[in-house]
């Protein structure tokens, strides 16, 4: 179907195809760790502030590097909220480890820290924060929590490239945190991600991890005469020719996260009215964070009128999308024996939440019309 206003139309910067081209031609690195990967990288832990970062092939490739680099195994026990993305928790699951899901905050859609320490025992290994549309977790009492009961934090930041929990950018206040650039993030290269090394103790293990399983990087800085296989690892990381593509968009992150920045707070401006109406509700920004703006999630008021308000907009050429369906209600969450009402936050915003359109390319006449039809909408129910 031919949308009149699409969800997302993935970021175009315009230099990418030159890069990849000098990628090839010029400098003759197609598989990893050329001019570009290096580029990025630098860009990545200027922007960050990171003690090391590695692009990988997805975010899904970065936490299966972090999965091994904090040895999560067989019977560890892992922290996070049912209202996550799935391969996330099918990392953890393929580990042998056990998926321990907290509630969400109904305002901020993130993990609710207040649940998290009952939840804790002998086996946690791991507090793994969603960073929710760019918006930042309460990482004081998480970061609070995991001193006390000295447990890792693992950030996922897939969604938070160029947002900020007070001065510390998403994905650098656990021992590592994993970023995304598929092609439905702020900037992108069709797939990849990031793994943000926070902590000194994990370079070496990190390094070799992203070597496949070796200490090459060791032989390549001259201070082994060989390399060779210093343990499990697999394929993460990313190819050069995406890493080109990622440079170019990367160079315009600013003026990415500021265009969505207006079209987030246009869309504030004109749903407030709507919110004190009853009508619908808007997720809250915390002062403390600095958003990337990656999302514009609206909450209606049960899953009959979403349901409605998405075939709606669909018949007016608007695509509307919802997620995340619980994990614990899940088929999978389910074998686990996880039932429903055990975390009544998630299953009511999973019913009644939708996401609007918010892309870079979005114009101010699809936004008009979006709101249009937004406030047609409530006027006919
Ligand atoms: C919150 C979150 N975590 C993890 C992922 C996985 O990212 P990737 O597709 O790069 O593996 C996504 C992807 O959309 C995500 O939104």
């Amino acid at each position: 179907m031919k949308w009149k206003v699409p969800f997302n139309k993935p970021f175009w910067g315009g230099k990418e195809l030159k890069f990849i081209e000098k990628a090839a031609k010029k400098y003759e690195v197609l598989g990893n760790d050329g001019f570009y990967t290096k580029k990025s990288i630098a860009f990545l832990k200027k922007l960050t502030k990171t003690q090391e970062l590695f692009l990988t092939n997805s975010a899904t490739a970065a936490l299966e590097m972090a999965v091994l680099l904090l040895n999560i195994t067989q019977g560890d026990e892992i922290i996070m909220p049912s209202f996550a993305y799935i391969s996330t928790a099918n990392v953890f699951l393929m580990s042998g480890a056990k998926l321990v899901f907290v509630d969400i905050n109904e305002d901020t859609l993130n993990i609710n820290e207040n649940l998290i320490e009952e939840k804790i025992t002998e086996k946690t290994k791991v507090i793994f924060p969603v960073h929710y549309g760019g918006n930042a977790c309460n990482m004081d009492k998480i970061k609070k929590i995991s001193k006390k009961h000295k447990i890792s934090i693992l950030e996922d930041a897939a969604q938070g490239i160029g947002g900020y929990y007070r001065d510390h950018h998403l994905g650098t206040m656990g021992e590592t945190g994993i970023m995304s650039f598929h092609e439905t993030k702020n900037v992108h290269c069709g797939n990849g991600g990031a793994i943000l090394i926070n902590k000194k103790k994990y370079l070496e293990k990190a390094e070799n991890l992203i070597e496949r399983g070796t200490n090459k990087k060791a032989f390549l800085r001259g201070e082994v005469p060989f390399y060779s296989w210093t343990g499990k690892a697999g394929t993460y990381n990313l190819s050069e020719l995406n890493a080109a593509f990622l440079y170019a968009q990367l160079l315009k992150l600013e003026i990415v996260n500021e265009k969505r920045k207006d079209i987030f707070l246009y869309y504030l401006n004109n749903l407030e009215d709507m919110e004190k109406e009853g009508n619908l509700k808007l997720l809250k920004l915390k002062k403390r964070n600095r958003s990337n703006y990656h999302l514009f999630p609206i909450l209606l008021e049960n899953r009959e009128i979403r349901d409605k308000f998405i075939v709606y907009m669909k018949e007016c050429g608007i695509e509307i999308v919802f997620h995340y369906y619980p994990l614990h209600l899940s088929k999978m969450g389910r074998k686990m024996g996880y039932k429903r009402g055990q975390f009544p936050i998630t299953e009511s915003i999973s019913q009644r939440l939708v996401r609007l359109p918010l892309f870079f390319d979005y114009s101010a006449k699809q936004q008009d019309y979006v709101i249009k039809k937004i406030k047609y909408f409530f006027m006919r129910k």
